[in-house]
């Protein structure tokens, strides 16, 4: 009645099993134990003949020992195959989660830059916490069905051939037609839970904005606006549920009919049996009993490709990121501490389209230790251009070299651990004030490292005043710290690395002028004997450069020294000018 299994399926399935292979004991409890309660349900069924013959309507003493005492035994072996199964099915599930989730994690570390700037965070975050659970839901099931359920109605019609042949071949011919109906309400059922899940995405949505945005909704008095949008959403949604609750009720009302009028069959032909003399009330009672005790695995059984798609759609989203492409990192160059002399020579590079270049023929040199500016209109590429000093995305022409070796024959890490940044937006971790100083690998400082950094980064100058020092938590992305205080931590956090080539993108552009001036100090800290690549919006912070560079439209317009370019006249003198009258 399922839809036939395609390829797909069994190609995802087969990937999803690698991850079940390695639980191989538990796996065998588990298929020990679903053996086990499909066995010991039939029993249960079977033992209700002897009950009702020789107990019940015979009186026999001895059948009046045994028989309760077989069910004692019986719902003690029950209550332990559903523990085993229970337990391991579980155990299995939660490794297949904890795998994937885990699986899925590291992947997000390693992908490209690219890969993330052409994707909405939420469907990524929910690919780790919704989908996963689907995933592992739809194999456990899968697993339970293909064994419990098919086990327990071999039993059963087991139980109902040794009872009664001929009411066996009777139900044979029945249950297809009910199932045929139980199933063509599935498919009207799946049809409207579907659109309900869409309504329920516009709920979440529009409370998403208000919770984020409530103090834009608060200064423009969006109150009203937003309660409509709410009500509108919200009556769809309750439309859509009433609908759904209809649809689901009168399915189990119609298909609660059939079966009526199936069972009426089945008893109609057991009383013509019994009174004929070939069917004892014994007999009846337990093919009855297995017949119900069948009802509900074949219904999971006709909707097992429905289980199969769930497991099949979560388990593609996740394959999809796991076989994504990691960062290239061919490069074999390892290196404790390069020198710092960099070299772009004729590099251009294009975020997506080969013929719109953000940046090209760049060609400049930093000596190691000095200083080069980089200056231009917003948009004309300086970020661009910095960020492929560390391989945050890969150039695609021409070649950057430091100490004459191009950075692609460097090992990523290598590479990375020669370059500080400190960029616009600092990105703090949720963690204390500490930790976020000392980031990553750079836990193995010592304290005094540490202290030296914070201090000559002025983060000790705000810490001092809080209650709890270094050890405050700064709260989600930093929310709890002001900009300044956030900008001090991203310097503390480049000096504690002290790597040779530095790079700074727009470090001081959110300050007030005050606290740029106090974070000034820190920087010329920070740049001293280190090759830098500075962008800075105000130009007073250009003027020391050993070089600037003008980019226009990604190319390099102009450069030389600050005198030199104000003596030239050209773009330079004219953005100088243009900040001294903002000024
Ligand atoms: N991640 C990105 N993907 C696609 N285009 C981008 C991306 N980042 C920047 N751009 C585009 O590249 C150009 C240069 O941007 P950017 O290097 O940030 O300029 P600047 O730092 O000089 O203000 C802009 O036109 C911008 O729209
Ligand atoms: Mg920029």
């Amino acid at each position: 009645m399922s839809k036939r299994i395609g390829p797909e399926v069994r190609v995802v399935y087969g990937r999803l099993w690698q991850y079940v292979t390695p639980h191989k004991l538990v796996g065998f409890i588990a298929v020990v134990g679903m053996t086990a309660t499909a066995v010991v349900e039939a029993s249960l069924a079977y033992l209700l003949q002897p009950l009702m013959d020789d107990t019940l309507v015979a009186k026999q003493v001895e059948s009046g020992r045994w028989i309760p005492l077989a069910f004692m035994v019986i719902f003690m072996l029950r209550g332990l195959s559903g523990f085993a199964t229970e337990a391991s099915l579980g155990w299995i599930g939660r490794s297949v989660i904890s795998d994937l989730r885990r699986q899925v994690f590291n992947k997000f570390l390693t992908l490209p830059v690219k890969f993330f700037d052409g994707q909405a965070a939420g469907p990524l975050l929910s690919r780790l916490t919704y989908n996963v659970e689907m995933v592992a839901e739809s194999v456990t099931s899968v697993v339970t069905i293909g064994v419990r359920d098919i086990l327990t109605v071999v039993a059963a019609i087991g139980v109902m051939l040794y009872q009664s042949p001929s009411l066996t071949v009777f139900v044979a011919i029945l249950i297809p037609i009910v199932g045929a109906l139980v199933w063509l309400l599935g498919i009207a059922f799946r049809r409207y839970s579907n659109r309900i899940q869409d309504t329920v995405g516009e709920v979440t949505q529009v409370t998403d904005e208000i919770i984020r945005g409530n103090s834009v909704v608060k200064a423009f008095g969006g109150y009203e606006y937003e309660r409509d949008r709410l009500a509108a959403v919200d009556e769809r949604n309750r439309k859509q549920n009433l609908k759904l609750i209809r649809v689901r009720s009168m399915g189990v009302a119609v298909t609660q009919m059939v079966f009526g009028f199936g069972i009426a069959l089945v008893i109609f032909m057991a009383g013509k049996q019994s009174i004929e003399g070939v069917l004892s009330p014994g007999q009846f009672i337990s093919f009855f009993s297995a017949m119900t005790l069948m009802l509900q695995p074949v219904r999971r059984i006709t909707n097992v490709n429905a289980t199969l798609q769930r497991g099949v759609a979560g388990a593609d989203s996740l394959f999809m990121i796991i076989d994504e492409k990691d960062e290239s990192d061919t490069g074999t160059h390892e290196i404790e501490r390069v020198r710092g002399r960099v070299r772009f020579d004729n590099v251009g590079f294009s975020y997506g389209d080969e013929d719109s270049p953000v940046v090209e023929n760049i060609t400049v040199s930093i000596g190691a230790g000095k200083t080069l500016a980089i200056v231009g209109h917003s948009g004309s590429g300086k970020s661009t251009l910095v960020s492929l000093l560390p391989r945050f995305y890969e150039f695609d022409s021409g070649d950057i070299l430091i100490d004459d070796v191009s950075i692609r024959d460097f090992t990523l890490a290598s590479l990375r651990n020669n370059i500080s940044l400190v960029s616009q937006d600092v990105i703090l971790f949720n963690d204390t004030i500490r930790n976020n100083l000392a980031y990553g690998q750079l836990r193995s400082y010592s304290e005094e490292e540490l202290m030296k950094a914070a201090e000559a980064a002025h983060v000790l100058d705000f810490t001092n005043e809080l209650p709890r020092g270094l050890e405050t938590m700064v709260g989600d992305r930093g929310v709890l710290l002001s900009g300044g205080q956030r900008q001090r931590i991203a310097i503390g956090r480049a000096l504690l690395k002290n790597a040779p080539v530095l790079i700074l993108d727009e470090a001081t552009s959110s300050l007030d002028t005050q606290s740029e001036r106090r974070i000034q100090d820190a920087l010329n800290v920070l740049m001293k004997d280190r090759t830098t690549l500075v962008i800075a919006h105000r130009l007073s912070t250009v003027e020391k450069a050993d070089q600037i560079v003008v980019l226009d439209a990604g190319k390099i317009v102009e450069s030389g020294t600050h005198a030199e370019l104000v003596a030239q006249e050209g773009h330079y003198a004219a953005l100088y000018r243009m900040q001294f009258s903002d000024a």
